[in-house]
């Protein structure tokens, strides 16, 4: 183990002797001081998605002939985005309503299923890119607690320097802790263990969640689970990124947090538990945000979009990029070798490990929520998935590297190509672009099915599919089936088919009532196979009731 100044291995300690814990324990420690009196010893880099994405696209980095190129494209490519994310500032609000989120509306009958949420902010150096998502978030009216958290002692902040506009609603509390050392991700978890509400919102500075109410929606009907959201390729890599063991009752699965995502609390707290029984060595701390969704041992649930970016200059580290990937895959490996051996050493929960044995449902192949509408009013769901269960590659605790996990799974039989992920990814089916498609890669069987589920209760009369492939061969194959927003009890509706072209599907859904119903809105629909369909399906736009996606 490494020793360090403090003496215990681990990177910091109270910044008062009187308050220095006996064991030395920093985690522990977090939990019992107040936020403003943490010392911290970190000293080196940083990663974030963005560092990543710049490898993974070359968005930055695309081999470009002379320095002066990539300073158009990328002032080109920054003005592009300065206007997506105006547009999106002056038209998206929520379909909550504020009414709901009050403490007399939450108890009010049929609001049992919403919850309120922290949203746990850091401040680094882009204050213009959290001033911006503070003044957002106050739009999302279960946004109820917003918390910054300022790394950058150079730059004290206080509650003044961010507006809210009231005029959406009652603004959320706001309270700004500005901390004397950068302690980097792991303020993130300790934020949270602090929040007033049962759950957190994540979210970075260098980011625009712009589907906020479908990640939320899908929340509600989890809210055990960690909710993410990211790009198709990144998906796919984190499909991959599981770790597995029916029999150590291993189910782990790594996620990047930044980008948008829900958690309960009591997850973060037991990270802090989990943290302070490790030893991680001090290195290992900033670094927190690697073993956090690995130390759940759960899968995260992850929605997939592209996501919005904000100015991402001035980032925690650009520099030494090509470096990253080994320290990413060091930690997530490192986290992965922990869970399992204290799973392997005791088979029951443990107050020496805090590492949960149960796995929380929904499980993988029950979780058919996909991709958000690209108009945040609705997600694109299905039971095909394209890719294999995580339990289908066995993690024994001796990978050397990340990239012999990549090849496990890629090795399985029928496992889908980057580049078909990439072109028909499920966000392709509900992207408002009829040129993009979602294929099912795998072809229908009895049982599976595909349709959306709304944020807010719909009259549903119409559903139109169309498709770059002929759809006539499904007619008789299928039933179109509602549900409320608990998804759980569906109810079957009678439907007349209709083909105007070939490639579309008109749909007339009469449902009858049904009590779960309230006033016939509908929050699920999904046509569902009762035959098998030759061959995959593709889905390149829908018409619901007027809502074309
Ligand atoms: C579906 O296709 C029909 C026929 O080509 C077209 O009129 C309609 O606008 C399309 N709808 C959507 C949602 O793309």
């Amino acid at each position: 183990m490494n020793r360090n100044a403090n003496g215990n291995g681990l990177p910091f300690h109270a910044n008062s002797p009187s308050r220095r814990s006996a064991s030395g324990n920093p985690f522990t420690m977090a939990r019992r001081i107040s936020p403003g009196r943490l010392f911290i010893l970190v000293g080196l880099g940083f990663i974030s998605l963005v560092a990543i994405t710049r490898i993974l696209f070359g968005s930055n980095g695309s081999h470009s002939s002379s320095a002066e190129q990539d300073a158009q494209n990328n002032a080109a490519s920054d003005a592009e985005r300065e206007l997506k994310v105006q547009q999106i500032l002056d038209t998206r609000t929520s379909a909550y309503s504020f009414d709901d989120f009050t403490e007399q509306g939450l108890v009010f009958p049929g609001n049992e299923h919403l919850m309120p949420a922290t949203a746990i902010l850091l401040g680094w150096k882009r204050l213009e890119g959290l001033k911006l998502i503070v003044s957002y978030l106050a739009r999302y009216p279960y946004i109820k607690e917003i918390i910054v958290w300022n790394n950058n002692k150079e730059n004290v902040l206080s509650r003044r320097d961010f507006e809210m506009d009231p005029s959406f609603g009652p603004l959320p509390e706001l309270q700004v802790f500005n901390a004397k050392e950068n302690l980097h991700d792991f303020a993130k978890y300790m934020s949270c263990s602090l929040a007033k509400y049962q759950h957190c919102y994540f979210q970075d500075d260098d980011w625009l969640n712009t589907h906020m109410d479908a990640l939320y929606t899908n929340f509600l009907t989890a809210p055990n689970l960690i909710h993410t959201n990211t790009l198709p390729m990144i998906h796919m890599e984190h499909r991959r990124w599981t770790f597995t063991n029916e029999e150590y009752k291993m189910h782990a699965g790594f996620s990047w947090m930044g980008t948008g995502s829900f958690l309960p609390r009591e997850k973060a707290q037991r990270l802090l538990e989990q943290g302070g029984n490790s030893n991680l060595a001090k290195d290992r701390i900033k670094v927190i945000d690697m073993y956090f969704s690995i130390w759940t041992n759960q899968y995260p649930y992850q929605l997939v979009n592209y996501l919005t970016p904000l100015d991402q200059k001035n980032g925690w580290s650009t520099e030494g990029v090509s470096d990253h990937w080994s320290i990413v895959f060091r930690n997530m490996l490192d986290a992965a070798d922990r869970l399992y051996s204290a799973l392997v050493a005791n088979p029951e929960v443990s107050e020496k490990d805090y590492f949960p044995r149960d796995e929380d449902l929904p499980v993988i192949k029950d979780r058919h929520a996909r991709s958000p509408c690209f108009n945040d009013k609705c997600l694109f769901k299905t039971s095909m998935d394209a890719f294999p269960e995580p339990k289908a590659v066995v993690f024994n605790g001796n990978l050397q590297t990340i990239e012999e996990q990549n090849q496990k799974f890629i090795a399985l039989p029928d496992y889908p190509t980057n580049e078909f992920f990439d072109k028909f990814a499920y966000n392709h089916a509900v992207d408002n672009d009829p040129e993009t498609c979602w294929n099912s890669f795998k072809a229908p069987q009895p049982g599976d099915s595909f349709g959306l589920q709304f944020v807010k209760g719909t009259a549903l009369r119409k559903f139109t599919v169309n498709s770059s492939k002929s759809l006539a061969h499904l007619e008789g194959k299928f039933s179109v089936q509602v549900s409320d927003h608990a998804g759980v009890e569906w109810t079957i509706c009678k439907h007349t088919v209709r083909f105007p072209t070939s490639t579309s599907m008109a749909l007339d859904i009469n449902c009858p009532s049904a009590p779960h119903l309230a006033k016939g809105l509908v929050n699920n629909v999904k046509i569902e196979f009762d035959q098998s369909v030759e061959r995959s399906l593709e889905v390149c736009g829908m018409n619901v009731g007027g809502m074309v996606l």
